[in-house]
């Protein structure tokens, strides 16, 4: 079996638990004690995403991953292709737009309150920014349906057809 590269799968196992967190963050913000620090610690998780992302799409572009199970449908293979493109697209798009959001605040943005970090020279009344604030609560409800079929067709693949295709990213 020819998995995935150790760095390909710490790539993807950290940035996907940092997702969930932060989508934990976001829905349940509301009703996290205030002591939480939520926000500033939702930001922060949404930058080290933004970083990642951009490292593993490196990664990926420069590294061949192994490829899909011949006996694979073509439907599948361009369901799980596009599937991969969206989210590709969803871990650039939901930080920036985050970010872009932020940048009309105030207050510092900081990285764990460690360091503050440059923003965009945004305010409330720019286009971009109410663009950015609609994507940001849509985006994420598409991200929940996608993550839902992307986990569902792992374990289809682990438990029902019995290939490789889980345990190479394991
Ligand atoms: C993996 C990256 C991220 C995910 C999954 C994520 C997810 C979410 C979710 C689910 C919400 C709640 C949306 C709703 O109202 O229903 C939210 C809100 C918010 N997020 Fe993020 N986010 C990410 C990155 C960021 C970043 C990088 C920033 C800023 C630097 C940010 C700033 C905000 C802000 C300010 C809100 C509140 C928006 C409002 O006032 O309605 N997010 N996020």
């Amino acid at each position: 079996m020819v998995r995935y590269s150790p760095v390909a799968r710490a790539l993807h196992w950290s940035i996907a638990l940092l997702i969930l967190f932060n989508l934990w963050l976001g829905f349940f913000r509301g009703s996290l004690p205030k002591d939480w620090q939520v926000m500033p610690i939702h930001k922060s998780v949404g930058l080290t995403v933004l970083a990642l992302t951009l490292l593993r799409i490196i990664w990926r572009l420069t590294h061949r991953p192994p490829s899909l199970p011949v006996a694979m449908p073509g439907w599948e293979k361009l369901a799980a292709n596009a599937t991969h493109f969206i989210f590709y697209a969803l871990m650039l798009i939901l930080p920036l737009t985050g970010w872009i959001m932020s940048s009309a605040n105030t207050r510092p943005l900081s990285w764990f309150f460690l360091f503050d970090v440059p923003k965009f020279g945004v305010t409330k009344g720019d286009a971009i920014y109410g663009i950015s604030h609609e994507a940001h609560e849509l985006l994420p409800w598409l991200w929940v349906a996608l993550i839902a079929l992307h986990i569902g067709a792992a374990l289809r693949h682990h438990f029902v057809v019995k290939d490789d295709v889980l345990r190479r990213m394991l």
